[in-house]
């Protein structure tokens, strides 16, 4: 297939359909999550209020195909991430979460999977989040291609794995230090 994909930061015009291109990934594995495309645009509408929130997506011509979006550590806890328990195990580890960005959801539609979008989604978003002065990267996953694709931009040595998320605990936390790496 011919196509062309290009990225741009999230504007309102693309809300609607970041939220359904979330409510699809999301429904399949290893998520099986039945969120509605109004959940998800709730979802994206109280990760906008966010501090340091940015959001990047991938276009094809009009149509968004995925989407990355995070922001810096917040001090209160959030919709199913205690962030006051997180900042305390990260302090254990030596990380001050005061500069760190947690990215949050990284998505890219079924039939578009497999093409570097992903890798490319999470390597402008953190060009981004360096501009704001943020030296480490946060993110809770249970999605192994998740962790390969950060493997990808980052470098395998260089994506630490944390601990064990303390709510819910199947999900991994994982950290990079920014000023390691290149991308
Ligand atoms: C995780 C996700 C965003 C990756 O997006 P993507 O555009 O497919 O990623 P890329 O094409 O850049 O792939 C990066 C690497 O991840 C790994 N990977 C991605 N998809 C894979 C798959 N289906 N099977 C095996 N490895 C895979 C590969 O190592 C790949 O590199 P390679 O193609 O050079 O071997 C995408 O799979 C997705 O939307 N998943 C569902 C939503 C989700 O779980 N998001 C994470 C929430 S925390």
């Amino acid at each position: 297939m011919e196509y062309e994909i290009t990225y741009d930061v999230l504007k309102d015009e693309h809300k609607e359909e970041v939220a359904n291109v979330y409510s699809i990934t999301f429904s399949r594995a290893p998520w099986y999550s039945n969120y509605t495309p109004k959940d998800t645009l709730g979802f994206l509408e109280d990760a906008m209020r966010r501090k340091g929130f940015i959001c990047l997506v991938a276009k094809l011509a009009d149509k968004v195909v995925g989407f990355s979006w995070g922001f810096l550590v917040p001090d209160e806890d959030v919709r199913n991430i205690t962030f006051t328990k997180i900042r305390k195990m990260l302090s254990d580890k030596g990380i001050d979460a005061d500069t760190c960005f947690y990215g949050a959801v990284t998505a890219v539609l079924p039939d578009f999977q497999r093409r570097g979008i992903g890798t490319e989604l999470i390597t402008r978003r953190t060009e981004l989040a360096r501009e704001h002065g943020v030296t480490g990267l946060l993110n809770r996953t249970k999605n192994d291609n998740m962790v390969k694709s950060y493997k990808k931009v980052f470098g395998e040595e260089n994506v630490i794995t944390l601990f064990n998320d303390p709510i819910l605990s199947d999900r991994m936390w994982y950290y990079t230090k920014l000023n390691n790496t290149k991308s």
